[in-house]
């Protein structure tokens, strides 16, 4: 399968002219046979004027599954509506906000699993 994610910089910005459509900082991953991926990247930031969760995008593709999209949420953001971490709850460990946990390179990590619908 192949994921696609893409997010924000560190400015809560796509982009130069924030054109999400054409996001500076994306990269496409393909899994291995047990559909395990791995994204290396930096904590995007919320967009400009708050109101919004930091959040990354992913849509996947490449399976016997039609191509879905999810959207990462990050343990403790500020900006998180009462409705999603109510939506994130419900689905437990395929809920959309993960916490992220530093190790001993500090480096933060976070493991974000997804259950593709049919
Ligand atoms: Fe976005």
């Amino acid at each position: 399968m192949t994921v696609y994610a893409f997010h924000t910089d560190a400015e809560g910005l796509y982009s130069e002219t924030n054109d999400n459509t054409n996001p500076r900082l994306n990269a496409t991953i393909w899994t291995d046979a047990r559909g395990r991926y791995e994204l290396r990247t930096i904590r995007p930031a919320p967009y400009p004027g708050g109101g919004i969760p930091a959040h990354i995008h992913y849509r996947i593709s490449g399976s016997d599954f039609p191509d879905q999209g999810f959207e990462l949420h990050f343990e403790g953001d500020p900006h998180l509506s009462a409705r999603t971490k109510d939506r994130s709850a419900k689905r437990g460990r395929f809920g959309s906000i993960r916490p992220l946990e530093r190790g001993e390179d500090g480096v933060w990590h976070c493991v974000f699993d997804m259950k593709l619908r049919r």
